[in-house]
């Protein structure tokens, strides 16, 4: 059992849950995540780990409500348990000592771009973050991007908040004004990760990506996170979950998270149904 110590709401359907993980606190790095249940008959939800407290054995999951599994985790409290936390999992971040990275967040990816930033500048790197949400109201980590980073951007698309736009926008601003990098590092929507791929192709600047497929396992077993990177089948869970951007294909994996919509509309409509009678 894992106990849920404090809940923070970051914004609408967005929680920051510390939980009590010592052994994963002790042992994560940038980049890595675990796979949750919150009972027997819960399904397995891969989460980045946001932020760790060995001191506290604790560990920060940042949770998006999107379905079934995560309104649910969602909506518990601290003193809570969660029935099991697996991890860390995936291969940590690749970070060089000392380089000049480019850190771009979208909506909840900021919450997976957080702790590779912090991982840059302890080994000497330079950041400059980009943080981009649909509006204001959306905006995450902006004040913990500020207090690590050594410069950072905000976007929001309907311009209530920072500069209005895309964060591909602010990235073509600041290679245009001449900033240069060791590599960008890029995580939220699949379009976004891929638009910035796009802007950085051309140059031959190296773009990392945080790829989010569907999970089961999480072993490499299974084959559920499959997708293919430079022509060749990996696996998210042990191979990544970060890749060269400009080798994903992006359009087999978008088809791929499409694959038990109607399933997963289902299992959300029960659920709301279910906690509507307060069962
Ligand atoms: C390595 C990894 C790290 C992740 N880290 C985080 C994190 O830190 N915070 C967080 O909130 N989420 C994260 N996710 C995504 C999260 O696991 C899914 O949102 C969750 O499993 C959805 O479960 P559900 O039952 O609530 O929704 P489901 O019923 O499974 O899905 C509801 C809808 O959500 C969307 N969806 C489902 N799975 C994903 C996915 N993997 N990525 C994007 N959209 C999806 C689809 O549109 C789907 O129709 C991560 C995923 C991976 C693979
Ligand atoms: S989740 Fe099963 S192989 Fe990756």
């Amino acid at each position: 059992m894992h106990r849920i110590l404090s809940k923070e709401i970051l914004a609408p359907d967005v929680a920051r849950l510390w939980l009590d993980a010592p052994v994963v606190a002790r042992k994560r790095r940038p980049g890595q995540f675990v796979i949750i249940r919150l009972s027997e008959d819960g399904e397995r939800i891969p989460l980045t780990i946001a932020d760790a407290d060995p001191a506290r054995g604790a560990i920060a999951l940042i949770v998006q409500g999107v379905g079934k599994s995560t309104f649910a985790l969602n909506a518990m409290n601290p003193g809570d348990d969660l029935l099991d936390v697996a991890g860390p999992l995936g291969l940590p971040t690749k970070i060089e000592p000392n380089a000049r990275v480019c850190c771009i967040g979208g909506g909840i990816g900021t919450a997976v771009v957080y702790p590779i930033a912090c991982g840059v500048k302890a080994l000497g790197g330079h950041v400059v973050a980009v943080v981009g949400a649909r509006t204001r109201d959306l905006m995450i980590l902006e004040k913990e991007l500020r207090a690590v980073a050594d410069e950072t951007i905000v976007t929001t698309d309907d311009g209530t908040y920072g500069a209005h736009g895309l964060v591909t926008d602010a990235l073509k601003k600041l290679l245009a004004e001449g900033h240069t990098f060791d590599e960008v590092v890029a995580v939220g929507p699949l379009p976004m990760m891929r638009a910035v791929c796009e802007v950085t192709r051309p140059l031959g600047l190296r773009t990392i990506v945080s790829l989010n497929p569907i999970m089961i396992d999480g072993t490499g077993m299974c084959g559920g996170c499959r997708v293919t990177v430079g022509g060749e089948q990996k696996f998210v869970c042990v191979d990544g979950p970060e890749f060269d951007g400009h080798q994903v294909d992006f359009a087999e994996l978008s088809a791929r998270l499409k694959a038990y919509r109607e399933q997963e509309a289902i299992a959300l409509a029960r659920y709301r149904q279910m906690s509507a009678q307060g069962a």
